[in-house]
C-alpha cells in the first residue's frame, strides 16, 4: 500500500510542479509565432469553448489577422507561470499591409487555450510608423532577463505599469521612472532626441483620464508587465469610448526602462489625421 501512495502523491506533486512551467509557456508562445508566421488560423491547445478577440472585438479565429501570414522584423514573446499566460509583441513592417500586434494568450488549468486577446494595428491607428517600429526596438540595449539577484517582485513591476496609468486620473501619483527611458508609441520615440535622458516623463500628462479594464502578464524574470486596457480619450472622435490599447513596460530595479505601446483607434488616426508623431 505504501509504495503506492508515494508514487501517485509523487507523479501527482510533479504534475503540480510542471502546471505551466515556463518552458511549457515557451513553446506555446513560440507555436502562436510561427502560426501568424504561416497564417494558420489556429492554435495547439486550444479549449473546446475558446475566445478570440481583436481590438475588444470577439471574431471567429479564422477569420483574424491569423488568417494572413506575416513576415516580422521582430517577435518577442513574456511568459507568465503564476497567470498561465504569455504576451507577444509582433512587428511586422515589410509587409504589403505593415502591423504591429500585441497578443496576450490565457490557459486554464488543463493547459488549454481560453482566451487569445490582441490589439492589432496598423495604418490608421493611433501614431502608427511599423517601420519606426522596427527601428527604434532594433536600437534597444536592455531586453535581456534580469540576472537572478537582481529582479524585482511580480508586485513591484506589476505597480511600475500601474502607476502610469494611475497618473493620467491623479496628479498625486509619482511614476516611477528611471533614467535613461523611452517609450516607443506606435512608432514615434520620445528617446530620439537624447538617448540617455528620461524621456518618458514629457510633462503634461494629462489628469481625468481614468483608464479601465486593466489586464496583466507578468514575467518577473524579464523585468515585463504587459497591460491590456480601454483609453478613453485616445480617439478625439469618440472621447467616451475607452479604445483597445496595450502598453508593455521594461522595469529594472523598480524603475520604467522602456514602454511599448499600440493603441488602435475607431476613426482614423483617432481623429487625429495631421499629427506630426515625430
Ligand atoms: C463557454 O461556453 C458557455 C456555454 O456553453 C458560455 O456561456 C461561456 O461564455 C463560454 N465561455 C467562453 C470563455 O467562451
Ligand atoms: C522570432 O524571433 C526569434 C529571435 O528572437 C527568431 O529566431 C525567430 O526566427 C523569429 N520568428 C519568426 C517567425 O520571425
Ligand atoms: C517612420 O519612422 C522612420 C524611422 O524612424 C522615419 O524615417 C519615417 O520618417 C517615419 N515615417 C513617418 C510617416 O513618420
Ligand atoms: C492619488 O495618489 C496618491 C499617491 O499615490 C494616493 O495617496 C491617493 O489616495 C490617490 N487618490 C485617489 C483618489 O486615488
Ligand atoms: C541628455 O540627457 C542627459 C541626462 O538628462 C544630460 O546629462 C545630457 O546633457 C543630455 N544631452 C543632450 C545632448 O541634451
Amino acid at each position: 500500500m505504501l509504495p503506492t501512495i508515494l508514487l501517485s502523491s509523487l507523479s501527482l506533486a510533479s504534475v503540480a510542479l510542471s502546471h505551466c512551467s515556463r518552458s511549457f509557456l515557451k513553446q506555446a508562445s513560440d507555436a502562436y509565432v510561427a502560426a501568424q508566421a504561416a497564417g494558420t488560423p489556429t492554435l495547439p491547445r486550444l479549449a473546446d469553448n475558446f475566445t478570440y478577440i481583436e481590438n475588444d472585438k470577439p471574431l471567429d479565429i479564422k477569420t483574424g489577422v491569423l488568417a494572413t501570414a506575416l513576415k516580422f522584423n521582430s517577435n518577442r514573446s513574456i511568459h507568465d507561470t503564476v497567470q498561465c499566460a504569455t504576451f507577444t509583441e509582433l512587428i511586422a513592417a515589410d509587409n504589403p499591409h505593415p502591423y504591429v500586434i500585441h497578443t496576450r494568450i490565457v490557459f486554464n488549468h488543463a493547459e488549454r487555450i481560453t482566451l487569445v486577446d490582441s490589439v492589432v494595428t496598423d495604418g490608421d491607428d493611433w501614431a502608427f510608423n511599423a517601420t519606426g517600429y522596427v527601428y527604434w526596438n532594433s536600437i534597444e540595449t536592455s531586453w535581456d532577463p534580469i540576472a537572478a539577484g537582481a529582479r524585482d517582485s511580480r508586485a513591484v513591476v506589476q505597480a511600475a505599469g500601474d502607476a502610469y496609468f494611475d497618473r493620467w486620473n491623479n496628479v498625486s501619483v509619482v511614476i516611477p521612472m528611471a533614467v535613461p527611458c523611452a517609450r516607443l508609441e506606435g512608432g514615434a520615440y520620445t528617446g530620439r532626441g537624447n538617448l540617455t535622458a528620461n524621456t518618458c516623463d514629457i510633462g503634461g500628462f494629462p489628469s481625468t483620464i481614468k483608464v479601465t479594464n486593466r489586464r496583466y502578464v507578468v514575467d518577473e524574470e524579464m523585468g515585463v508587465v504587459s497591460i491590456f486596457m480601454g483609453f478613453p480619450g485616445l480617439d478625439r472622435t469618440y472621447p467616451e469610448r475607452p479604445m483597445p490599447d496595450s502598453h508593455m513596460f521594461r522595469v529594472e530595479k523598480g524603475l520604467i526602462r522602456y514602454i511599448h505601446t499600440v493603441s488602435a483607434c475607431q476613426s482614423y488616426h483617432c481623429g487625429m489625421p495631421q499629427q506630426d508623431w515625430e
